[in-house]
C-alpha cells in the first residue's frame, strides 16, 4: 500500500546524485508518462470549491518522484466527475495541459473516456479479470465466465480506452518541448503501445508491469485473440520492465506459447517480433528511506502514533494493506485465530492491529471480500471476549482500522513485534520494505513467497506459504517468541537491504538501460552508460 506518500516531502534523496548519462537522458527528454491513475484527483465540495488528493498506489509513488527529475507530463484517465468537469473545460478552452498546485514541473493531461467505456475497462476488464488472471485468484471451475458482456467490455472498453490512451500520448509527444520518452505503467494499458506504433513507429516506448505474469498455462484462462494482443502490444515497446526474474521469464514463455512467430531469445533476454526488438528486463520497485521517513515523522504521524499507543500490548502484529483479495487478508485472521487456540496464555497479551484501505468498490469481488473481513474480525473478537471474560479481563483480541490514513500506518509500523505480509502474489509489496526501514523494536516480517519482494528480502523475514494458515499461525508464533538477538540481527540485515536498494536505484536501473538503447540507436548524441 502507497497512499498520500510522494510530494507532501519533496526535498528527499532522490534529487542529488544522478549518473551522468541519467542526467543527460533527462535533459534532453520530456518523460511522458502513462497510467490509468493520475497523480492528483479532482473534487468538488458542497460549496463548490476544487479540491485535490492525491492519487493512491505504488505507481504514483513512484513515478511521482521520476516526475521531479525532468520535464515531465503525465497522461492519465479523468476518474472523478470532478476530474471530468475540468477534462471538459479544458478541452472548451483548448488547452490541452494542467498544472498541477502541490507538483510544480509537471503537467497533466486527461485521457477522458465515456463512462460506459471506462467501465467496461477498468472494472470488468483490468479489474477483476487481468488482475485476478495476473494474482492467480480465479476459482477456475467456477470463474472467470467470458461471456458475450465480457467480450463487449474488451472491445468497447479496454481495447478504445487504451486507443484512446495511445492519441494522448501520440498529442503529448508531438507537442513536447524535448525528446519525448513514453513510460508506460501496468496492466491497464497493455494495448496501447500497439496504437501507439501505428501512428508513431519512432518513439521510445518504455512499460513497466507492477503485478505478477503468471504461468503460460494460467493465461489459457483467456481466449487466444485477447493474450495474442497483449503479448503484441507489450512487444510493440522497446523495453518492458518486470519486478522479479520470475515474471520476465514467465513473460517470454508466454510470448513463445502465443506469438510462434516470435523468436525469443531466453539468454539475451530479447523478443524480436514482426522486425522489432523489445528487451525484457527486471527492477524491483522499492521505497524512497527519506521520504518515507519524513512522513512517519509528520505532525500527523505523531499524532497518531500517541493515539495507537491505547491499541498495544505487551505483543504487537500488524498489517498493512489494501482490503483486497490477493493480500489475504482472512488466511491472516484465521492464523491469528489459530496461534490463540494453540497458545492461550497470550490470551489477552497479544493484539492484532489491522489498516485496511478499502479498494475497487464497484467490483463485486472487492465488496464480497471486505464483507468475507469484517465477518471474520467479528468471529474472533467474540469468541475471545467471552474467553477473555471468564480471565476477568477487557481485551479484544483484532483491531480494524478502514480508511486511506498513510501517516497511521506508517505510525503503527514503528512499534510491531511481527508484521504480517502473507500476499498470495503479489507484484512487489511496499508494506514489507516500509516495515522493514522504520521499526523500532527488532520487529520480525513474516512474508510470503508468493509476493515479489520474497525474493530479496526473504532470507532474513519468516517465509510462509500463503495458504497455510497452519504454518501462518506457527510463524506468528516464532516470529512473538524469537530471542533478542535473532530479532536484531534479521531486522538489521532487512534495513540495509532497503536502504541499498532502494526507489533512486530503480529508476536509475532504467534510465541506465534506456540511456543504452538512445546510445546505440543514436551514438553520436549521448553519453553511454558503462
Ligand atoms: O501495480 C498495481 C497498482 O497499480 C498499484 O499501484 C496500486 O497499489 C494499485 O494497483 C492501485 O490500484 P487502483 O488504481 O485500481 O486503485
Amino acid at each position: 500500500m502507497a497512499h498520500q506518500r510522494a510530494g507532501q516531502h519533496r526535498d528527499s534523496q532522490l534529487d542529488v546524485q544522478l549518473p551522468d548519462y541519467a542526467r543527460e537522458l533527462l535533459e534532453r527528454s520530456t518523460l511522458i508518462i502513462v497510467s490509468n491513475r493520475g497523480p492528483v484527483e479532482f473534487h468538488q465540495t458542497n460549496d463548490g470549491e476544487i479540491t485535490t488528493k492525491r492519487g493512491t498506489g505504488g505507481v504514483i509513488t513512484a513515478m511521482s518522484a521520476a516526475a521531479r527529475f525532468a520535464d515531465a507530463v503525465w497522461v492519465a484517465c479523468a476518474m472523478t466527475a470532478t476530474d471530468r468537469v475540468i477534462a471538459e473545460k479544458m478541452r472548451q478552452r483548448r488547452e490541452a495541459l494542467l498544472t498541477i498546485p502541490d507538483l510544480p514541473g509537471f503537467r497533466l493531461r486527461f485521457v477522458v473516456p465515456d463512462t460506459e467505456a471506462y467501465h467496461g475497462y477498468y472494472n470488468r476488464i483490468a479489474n477483476p479479470l487481468l488482475w485476478f488472471l495476473q494474482h492467480y485468484l480465479w476459482d477456475t471451475p467456477r470463474a472467470p465466465d467470458i461471456d458475450h458482456e465480457t467480450w463487449q467490455a474488451w472491445h468497447e472498453g479496454y481495447v478504445a480506452v487504451n486507443r484512446l490512451f495511445a492519441e494522448e500520448v501520440v498529442a503529448a509527444a508531438a507537442a513536447a518541448p524535448r525528446e519525448p520518452i513514453v513510460l508506460l505503467q501496468d496492466y491497464h494499458l497493455y494495448l496501447t503501445p500497439t496504437f501507439i506504433r501505428e501512428l508513431r513507429p519512432d518513439l521510445l516506448l518504455h512499460h513497466f508491469v507492477h503485478i505478477p505474469w503468471p504461468d503460460q498455462d494460467y493465461w489459457r484462462l483467456l481466449p487466444l485473440p485477447m493474450r495474442r494482443a497483449i503479448c503484441e502490444g507489450l512487444l510493440a515497446n522497446d523495453i518492458v520492465g518486470f519486478q522479479t526474474p520470475r515474471h520476465a521469464r514467465s513473460f517470454l514463455n508466454t510470448v513463445d506459447a502465443n506469438l510462434p512467430e516470435a523468436e525469443v531469445d531466453y539468454r539475451r533476454r530479447e523478443v524480436t517480433y514482426r522486425g522489432h526488438t523489445t528487451r525484457v528486463r527486471v527492477y524491483p520497485i522499492s521505497i524512497d528511506p527519506e521520504l518515507v521517513r519524513a512522513v512517519a515523522e509528520s505532525e500527523d504521524a505523531c499524532r497518531h502514533r500517541e493515539h495507537l499507543e491505547a491499541f498495544r500490548n505487551e505483543y504487537t502484529i500488524i498489517r498493512v494493506d489494501r482490503a483486497e483479495p490477493s493480500k489475504n487478508v482472512v488466511r491472516g485472521f484465521l492464523a491469528y485465530d489459530r496461534l490463540l487456540e494453540k497458545h492461550p496464555e497470550l490470551i489477552g497479551r497479544v493484539n492484532f492491529l489491522a489498516f485496511l484501505v478499502p479498494t475497487r468498490m464497484e467490483v463485486a469481488e472487492y465488496i464480497n471480500y471486505l464483507d468475507e473481513i469484517n465477518a471474520v474480525v467479528g468471529r474472533i473478537n467474540a469468541k475471545y471476549a467471552n474467553a477473555a471474560e471468564i480471565e476477568g479481563i477487557h481485551w479484544e483480541p483484532v483491531h480494524l482500522f478502514v480508511g486511506d490514513d498513510y501517516p497511521r500506518a506508517l505510525a503503527a509500523m514503528k512499534f510491531y513485534d511481527v508484521l504480517l505480509v502473507n500476499a498470495i502474489f503479489d507484484g512487489m509489496n511496499l508494506v514489507a520494505k516500509e516495515g522493514a526501514l522504520l521499526n523500532e523494536r527488532n520487529g520480525v516480517l513474516i512474508l510470503s513467497e508468493g509476493a515479489g519482494a520474497y525474493q530479496q528480502l526473504g532470507q532474513w523475514a519468516l517465509t510462509v506459504s500463503p495458504t497455510d494458515i497452519e504454518g501462518t499461525a506457527e510463524a506468528l508464533w516464532q516470529g512473538l517468541t524469537m530471542p533478542a538477538a535473532e530479532r536484531a540481527w534479521r531486522a538489521e540485515q532487512l534495513r540495509r537491504h532497503v536502504v541499498e536498494h532502494d526507489l533512486r536505484r530503480w529508476l536509475v536501473d532504467q534510465l541506465h538501460d534506456i540511456a543504452d538503447l538512445y546510445a546505440e540507436r543514436t551514438p553520436h548524441r549521448l553519453i553511454a552508460p558503462s
